[in-house]
């Protein structure tokens, strides 16, 4: 039995009885059956309904009287939804049906069969997933933000602290921890710029749409559209009614965010083995096991990265349905429901625990300083300096990496050559007495220090960039914190 289903008791109501003999087989009903999954959209049904019943009494199509009754009967139905006492039974459909089956119930099937007129659950249901994703891509959008900013107050706290940075995951440059972590920042920013970029895509109604080709009684759709919250009305009912890209670019970006974490999440898993030693989990975020006492498993990052996995099957899933699909309703499109459905409950336990982990993990800053200028990662600070030094480039890398087969052949550090090693394998390119002096940028806080151009490591430049992503993220909170009940949130250009 699905959740919110009473059992088998329950007439069968159905919306399209007339030129049917029978009911549907109980294999159709089951195959077709959507309540267990689109009851959630019953809240914004309900504010659909509210909207319609208006543009009805002002089309003269529901008397003064008859909309104080809808009305109150709506609201009654959703007590009852809100209560509990009302919920779908098995031989209702979809949550549509369900809802029906209660307005008939409360007003009666003189009152309650008129709010059907001019719509369809064909423009109902493409509004209803509407509303519910502008709703919670404001809520995503925020759980976002949550990690976003653990990672600031950890970038901020990793202050001029070093690590080694990798490409090809092998020892590159010195960097900050602090820009490390910021690479992760950014990303997430753009996911929820692009939610409320999104967002002005879905800002369009398509109820009074109808079935396909809009309605002859006389509606107000642009009414309806702004009681809705949205600002305007589909500009073709076919569109309105059959399009799902606005779904799929949803999903899409709720794929990404789960990539985004992904990625950090295996840094976090590599950094917090005992060979890399980086970082510390908090135990509230980390998990033991059920064999071994020692063990403290990175299961928060773990998760996420398998649930980005999830999170692009539910997007691919879906692209796939609508691949092919003439350009009508058609029932494949039901399925866009779970999919995103699925993306958002998922992104909701990833989020707080993602953020909670990051927030109170630890870094040995220590160990992260003994390691940043080893595996010969100053190289290409002794190449820029010969640079300096009026070296073409191509030069300059070979004789720096002389100097590294010298250090690698002697089992040392490129400081702990001599000066004689300098002076005779810079010979020809730099004089004997300033050869010497490339030692200057043999340290780790000289090599990040120099790396002082826009979006460098250098720590004045980490500064500006915390400082600047705050801003952003400043100005992105005030997507997450708009009501999707009101016109699209419009940020002033983009949040840049
Ligand atoms: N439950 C359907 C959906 O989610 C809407 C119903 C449209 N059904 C129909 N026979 N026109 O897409």
């Amino acid at each position: 039995m699905t959740q919110g289903e009473k059992g088998n008791e329950g007439e069968h109501l159905a919306l399209w009885g007339g030129r049917f003999k029978a009911g549907p087989s109980p294999e159709l009903a089951r195959l077709s059956k959507s309540t267990q999954f689109d009851w959630r959209l019953a809240d914004d049904d309900i504010a659909g309904s509210r909207a319609h019943a208006r543009a009805l009494g002002r089309a003269g199509l529901l008397s003064a009287d008859e909309l104080k009754r809808m009305e109150e009967a709506l609201n009654q139905l959703q007590r009852m939804v809100d209560s509990g006492e009302f919920t779908p039974v098995a031989g209702d459909e979809d949550e549509a049906t369900a809802l029906e089956r209660g307005l008939l119930e409360i007003a009666g099937d003189e009152l309650g069969g008129k709010l059907r007129a001019g719509r369809s659950r064909n423009d109902q249901i493409a509004t209803l997933i509407r509303m519910w994703l502008r709703r919670n891509a404001r809520y995503v959008a925020r759980l976002v933000l949550g990690v976003v900013n653990a990672l600031i107050g950890q970038a901020e706290k990793a202050g001029e602290a070093v690590m080694p940075g990798r490409t090809h995951m092998q020892h590159a440059q010195p960097i900050l921890l602090a820009h490390q972590l910021m690479a992760h920042v950014w990303p997430l920013l753009r996911d929820v710029e692009r939610l409320a970029d999104w967002d002005k895509r879905m800002d369009e109604s398509p109820y009074g749409a109808g079935a396909l080709a809009g309605s002859t009684l006389g509606l107000d759709p642009e009414a309806v559209a702004h009681e809705l919250g949205f600002s305007r009305v589909n500009s073709n009912s076919i569109d309105g009614t059959a399009s799902r890209d606005g779904v799929a670019e949803f999903s899409f970006i709720a794929a990404m965010i789960g990539v985004n974490l992904s990625r950090l999440a295996e840094e976090i898993v590599i950094w917090n083995t005992q060979e890399f030693a980086f970082v510390r989990l908090d135990d509230a975020y980390s998990t033991g096991s059920s064999i071994m006492p020692q063990k403290k498993n990175p299961d928060i990052a773990e998760l996420t990265r398998g649930k980005a996995g999830r999170l692009i099957g539910d997007m691919t899933g879906f692209m796939a349905t609508l691949k092919g699909l003439p350009t009508a309703y058609a029932r494949d499109l039901q399925e866009d429901k779970e999919a995103v459905f699925d993306q958002v409950d998922t992104l909701e336990v990833v989020l707080p625990a993602f953020a909670g982990m990051v927030r109170t993990m630890v870094f040995d800053k220590d160990r992260l300083k003994a390691q940043a200028p080893t595996g010969f990662a100053l190289a290409t600070d002794i190449a820029e300096w010969l640079v300096k030094q009026g070296v073409p480039f191509r030069h300059a890398h070979e004789l720096s990496g002389a100097c590294v087969k010298l250090a690698e052949g002697r089992g040392v550090e490129l400081w702990d050559l001599a000066d004689d090693d300098f002076v005779t394998i810079f010979k020809g390119f730099v004089s004997p007495e300033l050869a010497p002096q490339v030692r200057k940028v043999l340290s780790v806080e000289g090599s990040v220090d120099q790396r002082n151009e826009k979006g460098g490591t250098a720590p004045e430049r980490v500064r500006e960039q915390i400082a600047k992503a705050k801003r952003i993220a400043a100005k992105a909170r005030l997507f997450a914190d708009s009501s999707s009940d009101g016109p699209a949130y419009v940020a002033s250009g983009s949040l840049k």
